[in-house]
């Protein structure tokens, strides 16, 4: 059985004042047998996890550099961020591959990243509408997943979870139907099976893009959704509450 996970992505938002008020909302309201992870911008990971204490929730970071450390101004490695209390990281999320240039390689070296500093990466794959309307979402889906595969080796996924998230629903308020989301997981399930079925039957598959309170149980109830990837509706803790308990 996969435990179920929920987990938010404040993208680049916060600021002091608006996370302590986000924890003391978002805590005293939860009930929810999920997995539960919360990622902030990197400056704050600490802050959080400091909030976090004593709760039952993961603090997690939305991206790293692949090197352990070195002239790379501006960056945070994985080490860094695990040292701040991340045990969690994004790889190869949607806006990181478009606005960031992140390709396959990038974002597999990043994988390699995170197994090196004890961390789970969360990768995040997803099809544009271009490529859904000419029908080729579950080739674009499952070539992402392959060529991280590949290039960073079966062994550093071991505790990998996959974020499907199909790029024309995220931040759009457009969501993928359940029985959509389904068939892509599945799909994504039914290839990592043919070479790892262990792996396969244990790895969690969120779903990303546009979940809300609304839509949260539909998803979640599909076989193959493992729970979800939360962005816009985590900036609300009523909301990302209420996403949380509907596992
Ligand atoms: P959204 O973002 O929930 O705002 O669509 C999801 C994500 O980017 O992880």
């Amino acid at each position: 059985m996969r435990r179920p996970v929920v987990a938010g992505n404040w993208k680049m938002h916060g600021t002091r004042g608006w996370i302590e008020q986000w924890l003391r909302d978002w805590l005293p309201q939860l009930d929810s047998r999920a997995e539960l992870i919360v990622l902030p911008p990197a400056g704050y990971l600490g802050l959080v996890r400091a909030g976090l204490d004593g709760h039952a929730v993961v603090v997690g970071a939305q991206n790293v550099h692949a090197e352990p450390a070195g002239a790379y101004t501006g960056e945070i490695s994985a080490e860094m961020v695990r040292d701040l209390g991340a045990q969690v990281v994004l790889v190869g999320h949607s806006e990181r591959r478009g606005h960031f240039g992140e390709t396959d390689e990038i974002v597999a070296a990043k994988v390699v990243a995170a197994h090196r500093a004890g961390l789970r990466p969360v990768l995040c794959v997803g099809e544009s509408l271009d490529e859904r309307r000419r029908g080729d979402a579950e080739q674009v889906v499952l070539r992402q997943v392959e060529s991280v595969v590949r290039l960073a080796g079966w062994e550093r996924l071991d505790r990998a979870m996959i974020a499907y998230e199909p790029v024309w629903a995220i931040g759009t308020g457009e969501t993928a139907l359940p029985a959509d989301a389904q068939h892509m997981h599945a799909t994504i399930r039914g290839w990592l099976g043919r070479e790892a079925p262990e792996l396969a039957r244990r790895m969690p598959i969120l779903y990303g893009g546009s979940v809300k309170a609304s839509n949260a149980k539909a998803l979640f109830a599909e076989p193959d959704v493992d729970g979800g990837l939360v962005g816009g509706a985590s900036l609300d803790a009523r909301e990302f509450a209420l996403i949380c308990n509907a596992v």
